[in-house]
């Protein structure tokens, strides 16, 4: 038990806390313990969900509309040619409107293609195989469509984000930190339809390149499948040969001719160039083409404006497959994992600590590490996790896989073998867990000891590297090699930050930033916050009293005077905390959604103000 928390106890917080969360245990469905009379949950693996969701993706089809109200004329259309599973309803980037349509067999959706499936005059010649289509306006005579009174939409612009102020309102009527964590987790984490377009898109691709590689397959891995994604996470594919045994056949004579690739060691590089290109030119919806291909894993970057999805393409990367059933086994076996985790993912972001794109900072893979190691260490007074050797030790011969370079990636696939005592028994709920993390990597000796959610402890680190986490897959590797010194210095400095913020957000009465509220917000809105202080109380000066009447700010230097009467500032005091907001808002702009116009105010200042309001959480 880490020493913040044994001081709570001592000090008698920890009643505190519990009493503070009780509440949320009636209805939280994340504080289920699970007990040994319980019935057991049935686990369903990796490769059938991944079977399953293919199977989906080759019975359904994408197609562009008006609108949703053009769901009663698209399904009277396609129902008179094929049985209808369900219509899923979602907007892209640009706000145009598609409906995915599951056909109950692949036979129906073939046979809408064949019967009411053309191409555009113009481009005929050059004709696309594709399941992203478009609706025509009818031509002609009205034809009368009709939909049974019980048909309608399975989901409406289902892969919406959760506007952020909504977001914000929502955690503030949370009774407890636990009630939080589990309301962020159920408005943003990937749903069905996010899965279901990720899919599509991977056989739409498999489509394309099965006219040029007869045994292709596409496979989406990451947080896409691994159940640690968010609505709107990127979708990372690798692109690998499927052989059968059939065709390896020895006693078949006729051996087809292949074609070998002269480019020496890294033919891939070359068929990805192909694979580029094809992105380029084959493929309906894919833009902003980028190669990568000279990086350890070579890949190529688009964005699908179609399905409203950025992808990372790679060659032959099994073994990031075998990971993500790894991490989706580990993440299924207790109800408390996947909320903790994107819980942290978020703070993580919020607190600058991640980045979209690797540098020197830590990303979202190992981070999950991270926090699949901490629930590993028997928070609460049982083991939350196994650690990942109870699964190699489990793995049976059906388990066994070997990837890319022989990397091992034998275990146990099938969590109902797995004896009940070897997880969730502990009896923390996940505002404690949260707390707990937060202590438990404070104190976390990094200079010495390395993450290992193999061991599920702390193991000596085999070089000098700051940050050291296992890769669970190839022990050899440290999957955060690329973390700097300094990076690794602020993960510490933001653990040891939010412990200090989410326990002192127990005591006294509930603030507007009380809770995970406070944790998610960014650094620019918390710089804000330091400069809206009225001296060194709690007291915030109100945005409007900066400005006149008519809703505008003086010039730039009113407002700073302005603004340092009414905080008892000083000049510097109020001069740094304006710089420092403006080296972080031009570092955040970035992020900024083109889309989203801000109405910006006369001064400088003001708007800057103004847009760390909009913007105050990621
Ligand atoms: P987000 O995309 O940030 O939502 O998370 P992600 O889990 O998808 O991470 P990312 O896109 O960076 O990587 C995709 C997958 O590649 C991960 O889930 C891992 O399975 C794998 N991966 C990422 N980094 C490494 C690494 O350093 N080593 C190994 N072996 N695999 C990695
Ligand atoms: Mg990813």
């Amino acid at each position: 038990m880490s020493l913040l928390f044994k001081n709570l106890l001592k000090r008698g917080k920890i009643n505190y806390f519990r009493t503070f969360l009780r509440p949320s245990i009636t209805h939280c469905k994340c504080l289920s313990v699970r007990k040994f009379s319980d019935s057991r949950k049935k686990f369903v693996s990796f490769d059938e969900i991944q079977a399953q969701r293919r199977d989906e993706a080759r019975r359904s089809l994408v197609v562009q509309v008006n609108s949703e109200s053009s769901f009663s004329e698209l399904y009277g259309y396609c129902s008179q040619y094929a049985s209808i599973n369900g219509i899923h309803h979602y907007k892209n980037f640009a706000e145009e409107h598609f409906m995915l349509i599951e056909f109950s067999s692949e036979d129906c959706m073939k046979d809408v293609l064949r019967s009411c499936c053309s191409h555009q005059k113009e481009h005929e010649v050059m004709a696309l195989p594709s399941p992203f289509l478009w609706f025509r306006a009818r031509s002609g005579k009205k034809m009368k469509l009709t939909v049974p009174s019980d048909k309608s939409l399975v989901v409406k612009n289902g892969n919406e984000v959760i506007n952020e102020d909504k977001l914000r309102a929502e955690l503030m009527t949370c009774s407890s930190v636990s009630e939080q964590i589990q309301l962020l987790y159920d408005r943003t984490v990937l749903n069905d339809i996010g899965v279901r377009l990720r899919y599509m898109v991977a056989r739409q691709l498999e489509v394309v390149f099965n006219s040029l590689y007869s045994n292709i397959v596409v496979l989406p891995f990451g947080s896409s499948v691994n159940g640690f994604g968010r609505i709107g996470c990127d979708l990372d594919l690798v692109l690998t040969n499927e052989l059968t045994e059939e065709m390896l056949d020895p006693g078949k004579r006729l051996v087809y001719q292949e074609k070998k690739c002269s480019s020496g060691v890294r033919p891939w590089q070359r068929h990805l160039e192909l694979v580029a290109e094809l992105l380029e030119l084959r493929v309906a919806g894919a833009a902003r083409v980028q190669r990568i291909l000279h990086a350890r894993v070579p890949i190529v970057k688009c964005a699908h404006e179609l399905a409203g999805l950025d992808c990372d393409l790679c060659y032959g990367n099994l073994s990031g497959v075998h990971m993500s059933c790894l991490l989706r086994a580990l993440g299924a076996l207790d109800a408390r994992a996947r909320p903790l985790a994107l819980a942290v993912r978020r703070w993580a972001a919020a607190a600058r600590l991640t980045a979209p794109t690797p540098g020197r900072c830590v990303t979202n893979f190992p981070l999950t590490l991270m926090v699949l190691f901490f629930l590993q260490q028997r928070p609460g007074g049982g083991a939350v996790l196994p650690p990942v050797s109870a699964l190699i030790s489990r793995a049976g011969k059906e388990d066994i896989r070997i990837a890319e370079d022989n990397v091992n990636c034998t275990f146990l696939r099938d969590m109902n073998k797995l004896p009940p005592e070897c997880y969730g028994q502990s009896q923390a709920d996940l505002g404690t867990l949260l707390l707990q993390f937060f202590e438990f990597y404070a104190q976390f000796d990094f200079s010495e000891k390395a993450i290992s959610v193999i061991e599920g402890k702390p193991i000596r680190k085999p070089n000098s590297l700051p940050l050291y986490i296992v890769n669970p897959l190839e022990t050899a590797l440290n999957v955060s090699r690329n973390v700097s010194y300094e990076e690794c210095e602020r993960l510490k400095t933001e653990v040891r930050n939010a412990a200090w913020q989410l326990e002192a957000g127990l005591e006294g009465e509930k603030s507007d930033d009380w809770g995970l509220i406070g944790l998610l917000e960014n650094k620019a809105s918390r710089g804000l916050k330091r400069l809206l202080r009225v001296g060194n109380s709690h007291r915030l000066v109100s945005v409007k009293d900066l400005f006149n009447d008519n809703g505008e700010s003086d010039q730039e230097e009113g407002f700073k005077s302005k603004l340092q009467r009414l905080t008892k500032k000083t000049d510097s005091d109020v001069e740094n905390g304006v710089n420092e907001m403006k080296a972080s808002l031009e570092k955040d702009s970035s992020k900024i959604n083109k889309n989203k116009k801000v109405n910006f105010k006369n001064s400088q200042v003001a708007s800057e103000v103004f847009r760390i309001r909009r913007n105050k959480m990621i």
